[in-house]
């Protein structure tokens, strides 16, 4: 049986520490975390292990060091003995082939989880498996609480809120606006695209489609261009369909309007683009994203696009992609019979100095804090297989605490 919480060894463990989301993540707590938190990093090498304890101990000295663990996630008795002895466990593994034995020991053994998987068929599975289960011991599993997903729940939720509080109505379609992120993918996450399903057929296609994620059913989600790819939206400038996310954010963004009870209005659809300067410019990038999906799922180029990727546990520079910025912007229309955007809508922005790597090692160990300092959720929700924005306004100002810019307004 496991302990209760009070009397866990750890407030945190970080499962998948020594990979190259995992160090981000590390390093974020060192740097962010209260000095008093126990915590401990697990992987399955020692010397990996013990390599990053050194690099962590020069980085912050004068706090409570990390234990180490070593642990193989496929041995189920070893990873339900670290999960046990924990309040809160990160997860970074790699969730096409680990992913689910980690929601299942905390699950089964009372231990709050976050992760930042980006794959719909998998979480559609976790969720038909663990969601039940999970309300039923208490256990809170935020999924997609990456740099990929949780700015997009963040931002639909807080500008369809903002338009409810100041004008009582109701959001017909939230869109949103990548203006800036730069894709640099880890090792992790090209293994992640590249690899073939480990999901059932049947499970995918149940999983294909908008709402597959909420518990609610919402309207058809079509996503209105002209025949270029390209819209133009109030407040938010000209935009085109290219965006690689948008299936996977908007399952995220439509399973937090569920499990709010279709709160932000029952027309609800959440929509997204990257900015561009003009249909020119909107051509082209539809072009290069297509002819990179291309690249990416045909598998005669595959062996020459991975030569130019990187390889397991690497990534980009770090120092470099700590200069990058990331800024999205989304617009919540209001479900009115005015032209589109005319009258009075919510908007909401997040911009961050930084790559979405270190942004997301700042998602997870925030959301960890969240979890662990005030474990409360939007919607009266308890527990359960929720999404970032459920942990809302306790983590938004957790992240602002951390260079995380994010405002409200009405337009
Ligand atoms: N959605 C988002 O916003 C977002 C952002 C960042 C990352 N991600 C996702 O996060 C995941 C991790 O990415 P990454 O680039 O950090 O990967 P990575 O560098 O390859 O690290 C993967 C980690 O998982 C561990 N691991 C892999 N297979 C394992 C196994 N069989 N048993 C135990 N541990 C195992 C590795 O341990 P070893 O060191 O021992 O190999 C390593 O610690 C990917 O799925 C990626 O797509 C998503």
């Amino acid at each position: 049986m496991a302990p209760k919480k009070q009397d866990r060894d750890y407030d945190v463990v970080l499962l998948g520490a020594t990979g190259y989301t995992g160090l981000l993540t590390a390093e974020h707590i060192v740097e962010h975390l209260p000095t008093s938190l126990r915590w401990a990093i697990v992987g399955r090498s020692r010397t990996k292990l013990d390599a990053l304890a050194s690099r962590l101990k020069k980085l912050g000295p004068d706090r409570i060091q990390p234990a180490i663990e070593v642990v193989s996630v496929e041995d189920q008795d070893q990873l339900d003995a670290v999960v046990r002895k924990a309040k809160v466990c990160l997860s970074v593994v790699l969730y096409f082939s680990v992913g689910r034995h980690v929601v299942r020991a905390c699950v089964e053994n009372g231990t709050d989880y976050l992760d930042v998987t980006g794959n719909i068929a998998e979480l559609y599975s976790w969720i038909e498996d663990y969601h039940e289960k999970a309300k039923a011991n208490n256990v809170a599993l935020i999924h997609a609480c990456g740099a990929f997903s949780a700015p997009h729940d963040l931002l639909a939720w807080a500008a369809a809120r903002e338009l409810k509080k100041a004008t009582s109505s109701n959001t017909s379609e939230a869109v949103l606006s990548v203006k800036k992120i730069t894709m640099s993918p880890s090792g992790g996450t090209v293994e992640s695209i590249m690899s073939k399903s480990t999901v059932d057929p049947k499970t995918q296609e149940d999983a294909r489609g908008p709402w597959s994620l909420s518990p609610l059913k919402g309207v058809p989600a079509t996503v209105p261009t002209n025949i270029f790819g390209v819209r133009h939206v109030p407040h938010l400038g000209l935009l085109a369909n290219s965006c690689f996310g948008l299936a996977q954010d908007r399952a995220i963004v439509h399973r937090t309007w569920g499990l709010l009870g279709g709160e932000y209005g029952p027309n609800f659809k959440y929509t997204e683009y990257e900015s561009v300067g003009s249909t020119l410019g909107g051509v082209a990038k539809i072009l290069s994203g297509f002819l990179l999906g291309v690249a990416l799922s045909f598998k005669p180029t595959l062996p020459l696009v991975r030569r130019f990727l990187p390889a397991q546990g690497d990534g980009p520079d770090t120092e470099k992609t700590k200069l990058q910025d990331v800024e999205l912007e989304a617009v919540a229309l209001a479900d009115t019979q005015q032209p589109e955007g005319q009258g009075k809508n919510g908007f909401a922005r997040l911009s961050y100095k930084g790559d979405t790597y270190h942004l997301t090692g700042a998602l997870l160990a925030q959301g960890a804090a969240s979890l662990l300092y005030k474990r409360e959720f939007e919607g009266g929700l308890r527990a359960g297989c929720l999404t970032p924005a459920i942990l809302g306004d306790d983590f938004l100002d957790r992240l602002r605490g951390v260079g995380v810019s994010f405002e409200a307004s009405i337009v």
